[in-house]
């Protein structure tokens, strides 16, 4: 009886919902009513669920359902309350806006993105994700090119005004790095990575993992100075930058703040490189601001230590209050992995990588996850999947959306390369139920996480 009633009320539910969609396209224009959807659609799910005895589930259905069963029985009225206002709302008041934007723009401007829509609804999904990936994702090689060259020049720059400054300072050759050099950067090319190697001492210098320290966070290091009998203070150039016995990331973060933001004549340089270079205040990392005339580039300069194969960066952003503690970055091994299983069966993996970037970025309830959780995903998935050509990108970019919420589910998502480390243990419980919750919506309707907000 209570079930039937459910059921009943279910049915109304349903046709307030279509009523609400078919309206809202009037109101709100493709784009808007889409985000409707994914509200009423969670709200319908919800209430589906509520009325639907157990033995309905699937085995198959179960990552999807435990996350929905977990947002049910723990957080339903959180998950709405937050899910809906916070994350939706949000959306449908910046498509409304942009709806009455383009009420003000002259007809005949407006009508072409309109067709354009039009004919996108009529696509499957691999051909969405293909122009998706085409329109949104994939860079210019010009704005590449002229990113690359920005940071060399002033790479070239800042290498000679370190050593002029400190001619002793054993450092190797400062170069580019990370996504820019790597060509897994998307949408626009406006972050790149200048990277300092400090030449540390293999007889001199040893490398604690951060398990063994009192954080026990396998993510981070702490590098010992050894050998003080026999070699004592000041042996090495590094020892001004100990603390405590430890090489201090801090320290030299400061020092090269110093040297480089306060002492460098950035003026002149702009000059000597055609654009305006100017450094981020404030900001917990070495940071620069290049600006072009229609382009923003941002550089990041990262002390690195490589010891017996470990490459550690000096990255305060990530370590917080914790002077000593050095950061291990896999990012040489993962995307040079991806590489070798793409070359090996001509592989679409670094493209559902990338594809999966720029959604991030577009979606605010998914910028948190970045290109390092996306090719530790796709590095995972790679172990189960053997189907990486063109043809089956809608497949893995869907199971990439189904992985990622179970990886979300437990709040684990294991470091490829060094598997105690867990990537998402950055995150709060918030964002984790945001994030799961918008990659729960995409399951029935992977298009809205296609829509550039
Ligand atoms: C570098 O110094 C400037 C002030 O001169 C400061 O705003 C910035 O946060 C410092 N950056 C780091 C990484 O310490
Ligand atoms: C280098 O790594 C190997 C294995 O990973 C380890 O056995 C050795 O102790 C390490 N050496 C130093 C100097 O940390």
């Amino acid at each position: 009886m209570n079930h039937q009633g459910k059921r009943r009320g279910e049915d109304g539910f349903a046709a307030v919902i279509d009523f609400l969609l078919a309206n809202a396209r009037l109101v709100l224009g493709v784009g808007g009513a889409a985000v409707l959807g994914i509200a009423t659609l969670a709200v319908k799910r919800l209430i589906e669920r509520a009325g639907r005895p157990p033995e309905d589930e699937k085995a198959d259905q179960k990552a999807m359902d435990s996350w929905e069963e977990l947002s049910l029985v723990s957080a339903s009225p959180k998950l709405l309350k937050k899910g809906i206002e916070g994350v939706v709302m949000k959306q449908i008041v910046a498509a409304a806006k942009a709806q009455k934007a383009e009420l003000n723009r002259p007809v005949s401007v407006a009508e072409k993105p309109k067709a354009a829509e039009k004919e996108f609804l009529c696509l499957t999904l691999q051909e969405k994700l293909q122009r998706y990936y085409q329109t949104q994702v994939v860079l210019s090689v010009e704005d590449v090119s002229r990113a690359q060259q920005q940071a060399l020049d002033i790479c070239t720059e800042i290498q000679g005004f370190l050593h002029s400054k400190h001619p002793d300072m054993p450092l190797g050759d400062m170069h580019l790095g990370g996504s820019l050099l790597d060509d897994f950067q998307v949408m626009v090319a406006d972050h790149a990575c200048l990277l300092v190697p400090l030449q540390v001492e293999d007889s001199l210098w040893a490398l604690i993992p951060g398990e063994e320290t009192i954080l026990g966070n396998p993510q981070f290091w702490m590098v010992r100075r050894k050998n003080l009998e026999y070699f004592p203070r000041g042996r090495s150039f590094w020892d001004r930058f100990l603390v405590g016995g430890y090489l201090s990331s801090k320290l030299i973060t400061e020092v090269l703040n110093k040297t480089l933001m306060e002492t460098m004549n950035w003026p002149s340089i702009s000059s000597t490189v055609e654009c305006q270079v100017r450094p981020v205040m404030g900001s917990q990392e070495l940071k620069l601001e290049v600006l072009g005339q229609n382009s923003k580039l941002y550089i990041s300069i990262l002390p690195t230590v490589c010891l017996n194969n470990t490459i550690l960066t000096a990255q305060l952003e990530v370590t917080g209050n914790f002077d000593n503690l050095w950061y291990q970055s896999f990012y040489t091994s993962e995307t040079a992995k991806l590489a070798e299983l793409d070359e090996k069966d001509c592989g679409l993996r670094k493209k559902c990588v990338k594809t999966l970037k720029a959604v991030c970025k577009n979606n605010p309830a998914l910028q948190k996850l970045s290109g390092r959780h996306l090719i530790n995903l796709i590095l995972h998935l790679s172990e189960k999947e053997s189907d990486w050509t063109e043809a089956a990108f809608a497949d893995r970019f869907q199971q990439a959306i189904k992985e990622m919420i179970g990886y979300l589910e437990i709040w684990c998502l294991s470091s490829y390369f060094k598997e105690n480390v867990n990537l998402l243990s950055e995150f709060s419980e918030e964002e984790i139920d945001e994030m799961g919750f918008m990659l729960y919506c995409a399951v029935s309707e992977p298009e809205v996480l296609l829509q550039a907000l």
